[in-house]
């Protein structure tokens, strides 16, 4: 349904894109998208023959990684090319977090469905959670019921605060 190019490459741009179009009329894919991008390279990637049909950018985000508010997530918000935000838990380390237990105190949930709800809460913005234990899946699944405040919000900047500079892109 969606295949996505891992990271910039050597490869140039163009044939890659070429090759995803070409997968496309085929019938091969459905849509294809980028991952790894940092503004530069999707501002590369926009101006080529057919780049404008990138799905989606897939990146590091959460909220010890919030480099990306910066520049890269209103410039994709500005094209609506929505934003996948992988590890969004961390890697599980935002799970066991106590700088997000007040915030899950106050909605009866856990650090990791806080952390995820978060990411959410953004706008052009998908989470992609990976989760081995069923209790996880339900949790997670039920994240999207958090209605995070603005209290919330303001404490979250506190403990983890939003970027103030371009940072280059990270990746895990
Ligand atoms: N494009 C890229 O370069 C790139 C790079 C890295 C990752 N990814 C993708 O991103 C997705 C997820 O990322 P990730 O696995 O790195 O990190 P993640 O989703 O942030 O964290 C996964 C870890 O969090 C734990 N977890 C999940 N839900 C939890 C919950 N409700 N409470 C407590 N712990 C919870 C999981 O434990 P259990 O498994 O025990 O449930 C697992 O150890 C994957 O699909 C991966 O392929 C993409």
């Amino acid at each position: 349904d969606l295949y996505l190019l891992h990271w910039p490459g050597s490869v140039p741009l163009a044939e890659t894109v070429a090759a995803f179009e070409d997968l496309k009329s085929a019938g091969k894919i459905r849509h294809w998208g980028v991952s790894n991008f940092d503004t530069d390279e999707m501002e590369e990637l926009v101006g080529l023959p057919s780049g404008g049909n990138v799905q989606t950018n897939q990146i590091l985000y959460n909220l010890s990684r919030r480099g990306p508010e910066f520049d890269l997530a209103p410039w994709s918000l500005q094209r609506g090319i929505p934003l996948m935000a992988y590890s969004p838990i961390e890697q599980g380390a935002l799970a066991r977090n106590a700088r997000l237990d007040a915030v899950a105190a106050r909605h009866d949930a856990t650090a990791a469905q806080v952390a995820l709800a978060w990411v959410m809460a953004h706008k052009g913005v998908i989470a992609i959670p990976k989760a081995s234990r069923q209790d996880h899946v339900r949790q997670n699944a039920t994240a999207l019921d958090i209605g995070l405040t603005a209290q919330d919000f303001a404490d979250l900047d506190r403990a983890f605060p939003p970027p103030t500079r371009k940072r280059g892109l990270e990746m895990i």
